[in-house]
């Protein structure tokens, strides 16, 4: 009898155990705004509430943002951007405003439920030559300080989205270690961590493994398994995730934290912009992935363990991004920008599809167009000026209005700065160039009928990634 009582026990026990796991295991968004026309932010939180999104994390603390936030009951991650990190790390005073300003007067009954706050932003990234790593801990240790201030330590936690280049590994996934110049830091980090009981983040993008590296095996980037599986010892890796996650497990174990949890900050496919950026190869990422985490099954290093969060890249397309690093920058959405799902997705939150947002403001059905009259040899100087400003990126190999001919090139860039410039008539001209039309001319039509999404979308009223205005952004462009 006691044998099985202690049985039961132990099963209710397991039983509890498993389902708070799965509970705190969650599929959260990245919200970023880099978007010349938003969205109002309350249009975005009916999206994610209508998508039972319960988790998100923001690269600021915007107060628009967060007003919208407060109520909604969605955990928030809030960010301190790397040109902060300076002065909070030097005063405490200067810390103890940030917390007031961005957490504090939001925190409260009926207010943001702030849980986070990221200090910095994949601030050791190689690229930065170590120009933020100093000021990392102090600025957790200054700000800790405020929270305890605040009465809020107890609550909200910090944490800092590491980069997957903070460690490497010369072969398999037992051999990971952080990069030398980190090794020191790195352990601090996993120090206050630990003491405080929050995850170390890390944003791991196999699609920029795979973009990167012409000899990456494709399959290996997702979920389905893979013809070259990775061999480490007595465990093997079938796909990026997994290895790219181990190696991270096996550098916080030679710094003696193999335990400490990881939440996932970013991660996810682009749609368009490079070859591989499609949106089959989204949706086969994506799906496979959320799979993969609400099987609860793990990693070889850590099984049955799923990370301790997973927040998506990205919620919404942000047509300002920085194209340097290529251009599918600006089309990490699983929502184009104006909250439309791009392809069926299962969050694994109760909803088998993706719910388009509603009520989005859009400007009137206008278009600028390359007037048929007019010959455009010298037209590549307008060309320039509207795709410097407004997003042309589709037009490029690898985007969807590749290949749609000289005329279909230029309308679709005036047509993007056009409606960027809020349809102002003086933003058509173009030194003749430009013709405005009521409604969708011949050739933009013809444009969108040969080319794929965003092309496509040209024939529900909405020809470009910013050709769609939400009305309430008709004030200062950002
Ligand atoms: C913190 O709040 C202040 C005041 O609203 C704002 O100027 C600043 O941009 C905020 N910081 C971030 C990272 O959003
Ligand atoms: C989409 O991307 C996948 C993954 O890289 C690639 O195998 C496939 O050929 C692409 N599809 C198209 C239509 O380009
Ligand atoms: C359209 O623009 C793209 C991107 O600049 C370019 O690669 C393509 O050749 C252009 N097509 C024509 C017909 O000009």
């Amino acid at each position: 009898m006691a044998a099985r009582a202690a049985a039961l026990l132990a099963a209710i026990l397991l039983g509890a155990l498993g389902a708070a796991r799965r509970a705190d295991a969650a599929i959260g968004v990245n919200w970023g705004t880099v978007s010349s026309h938003r969205a109002p932010p309350g249009v975005v939180v009916d999206l994610m509430r209508a998508n039972r999104i319960s988790k998100v994390k923001l690269f600021d603390a915007d107060p628009g943002v967060l007003r919208a936030l407060a109520g909604s009951g969605i955990q928030v991650m809030v960010g301190v951007t790397n040109g902060e990190l300076a002065s909070i790390a030097g005063s405490q005073a200067a810390a103890d405003a940030w917390v007031a300003q961005n957490v504090s007067r939001y925190v409260g009954r009926g207010g943001v439920d702030i849980r986070y706050i990221a200090v910095g932003n994949e601030p050791f990234l190689t690229s930065y030559q170590g120009q933020f790593e100093s000021y990392i801990i102090p600025a957790m240790t200054n700000i800790q300080q405020s929270l305890v201030k605040a009465n809020l330590a107890s609550y909200v936690k910090l944490v800092v989205p590491c980069n997957a280049d903070a460690y490497e590994s010369a072969s398999v996934p037992s051999q990971g270690v952080f990069r030398a110049e980190l090794t020191q830091i790195m352990t601090q980090l996993a120090a206050f961590l630990s003491s405080s009981g929050a995850p170390f983040i890390v944003n791991i993008y196999p699609f920029l493994s795979l973009y990167q590296n012409s000899d990456f095996p494709q399959d290996y980037a997702f979920f389905e398994g893979s013809t070259h599986p990775l061999v480490d010892g007595p465990n093997v890796y079938y796909n990026a995730f997994d290895g790219n996650f181990d190696t991270l497990v096996s550098a916080l174990g030679k710094i003696g934290y193999g335990n400490l949890p990881i939440a996932i900050g970013e991660i996810g496919w682009p749609t368009e912009g490079a070859p591989s950026a499609n949106l089959t190869a989204a949706r086969a990422f994506n799906q496979g992935l959320i799979n993969r985490i609400t099987s609860n099954k793990g990693t070889p290093l850590r099984p049955g363990v799923p990370p301790a969060d997973v927040y998506l890249f990205s919620l919404l397309d942000e047509e300002q991004k920085s194209i340097l690093p290529g251009n599918f920058e600006r089309h990490w959405g699983i929502f184009s920008f104006d909250g439309q799902a791009k392809y069926p997705l299962n969050l694994g939150l109760g909803n088998s599809v993706l719910k388009n947002a509603k009520e989005v403001p859009y400007l009137p059905s206008r278009w600028c167009v390359a007037n048929p009259a007019r010959n455009l040899d010298s037209v590549s100087d307008h060309m320039k000026l509207a795709c410097s400003m407004a997003d042309c990126t589709t037009l490029y190999y690898g985007g969807s209005c590749y290949g749609i001919g000289q005329k279909g090139n230029v309308s679709y860039a005036f047509n993007s700065y056009y409606q960027q410039q809020k349809q102002d008539p003086n933003s058509c001209d173009f030194g003749g160039l430009g013709l405005r039309k009521p409604r969708c001319s011949f050739i933009v039509l013809e444009a969108a009928r040969r080319a794929g999404s965003s092309c496509r979308r040209s024939k529900r009223g909405r020809m470009s990634p910013s050709a769609a205005v939400p009305a309430s952004s008709t004030g200062t462009l950002k």
